[in-house]
């Protein structure tokens, strides 16, 4: 707790759980939600004291602007059960960071950190029992605001509300991943809201990510907007591509999401001797590389897909298989990422934060 507490929160408890009912080895990403769910409301320029309360549906007036014009942003976190039974977040500071920072892209207030950060840690201790132990556990943690105040001009919105919701989760991917490289759409433009974790920046991407899967692929690796050339990221993941004995990945900026698991694994790369490189890598590149045999790995990196294997990727209808590897660096970065994440390694980086 922070030691003058400006919010008081208020706990309402559910008079049951539901774990009971729940299978933690059989959990479709995003589907279950724990017992509890925490909300502040925004008004008159201050934020109210947060409520923690059975999660349940809530009525909302249908002219909310979050309805009509999409303010809404989120954040994606986990929290990890350790064999001592301690629970354990990692890098929330980063996550709190990148939230405020797209709240201010999207013309929303910042939410402070006390409630953001107390919040969540209340939140998840009154749920602790949905934080399972063991590698491949975790306990999904997804902050978001929305705009809440009414009225269908097109401003933005003078009243939010701010919540954490919690999932169970293990993969989110079942089975392999296949990309397609995106030819014609696109999912950011330099000065729009790419590097924000926006709502918007995912409902953009469905159309032409049901096509892809359609065709077979499970996500889409998307190129610049401009002359689609440079490889950007894949939606729910950033991307590396492994070429000869370098790693690269593509600089976040207006168009690429900050992600945490990749700035880790840059960390974590750094700190192995493994050599990367933070450049674009051009489509006309890895089509070479491909064909040369000097292509290596593909891997998205994000928070739900921690670390995800590409097995191949299409560009312009022709189909490009990897090769597989003995002992590939993504699953070897992986292991020692989640090892962290689960205090099964020691974290010289200081990135896990207990609760
Ligand atoms: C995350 O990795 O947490 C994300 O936000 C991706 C999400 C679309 C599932």
């Amino acid at each position: 707790m922070s030691e003058n507490p400006t919010y008081t929160i208020k706990v309402n408890k559910a008079e049951t759980s539901k774990i009971g009912s729940v299978n933690f080895d059989d959990l479709p990403f995003g589907s279950i939600f724990t017992d509890h769910m925490l909300y502040s409301d925004y008004k008159d320029g201050a934020w109210g004291d947060p409520v923690i309360e059975p999660y349940a549906p809530m009525p909302m007036d249908p002219s909310s602007r979050v309805f009509h014009y999409g303010q809404a942003i989120f954040e994606g976190m986990k929290a990890y059960r350790d064999e001592n039974d301690e629970i354990w977040l990692f890098r929330p500071d980063q996550n709190f960071d990148r939230f405020n920072k797209s709240a201010t892209r999207l013309a929303m207030p910042e939410v402070p950190e006390e409630i953001f950060m107390e919040g969540l840690k209340h939140l998840i201790n009154i749920d602790k029992e949905w934080v399972k132990k063991g590698k491949g556990n975790s306990l999904y943690l997804r902050p978001f605001m929305i705009a809440t105040g009414h009225g269908v001009i097109a401003a933005p919105s003078a009243q939010y509300r701010f919540m954490i919701i919690l999932s169970p989760a293990r993969s989110y991917y079942q089975g392999e991943v296949k990309v397609l490289i995106a030819e014609h759409y696109s999912r950011a433009a330099n000065g729009g809201i790419g590097a924000a974790k926006a709502a918007g920046n995912y409902s953009a991407q469905f159309y032409p990510t049901r096509l892809a899967n359609e065709k077979g692929f499970q996500q889409v690796i998307w190129t610049d907007d401009a002359t689609h050339t440079k490889l950007e990221e894949a939606g729910t993941m950033n991307v590396f591509f492994k070429i000869n004995d370098t790693l690269y990945t593509a600089p976040a900026g207006e168009r690429i999401l900050d992600g945490v698991t990749r700035k880790s694994i840059l960390e974590l790369a750094e700190r192995e001797n493994i050599k990367v490189e933070v450049r674009s890598v051009l489509v006309e590149e890895l089509i070479n590389a491909a064909k040369d045999g000097s292509l290596k790995e593909i891997f998205g990196a994000g928070t739900a897909a921690v670390i995800n294997p590409i097995v191949g990727f299409s560009y312009q209808d022709t189909y490009y298989e990897l090769p597989k590897q003995d002992n590939p660096i993504s699953l070897q970065i992986k292991d020692k990422l989640t090892n962290i994440q689960h205090k099964l390694a020691e974290d010289t980086f200081g990135w896990t934060v207990k609760i």
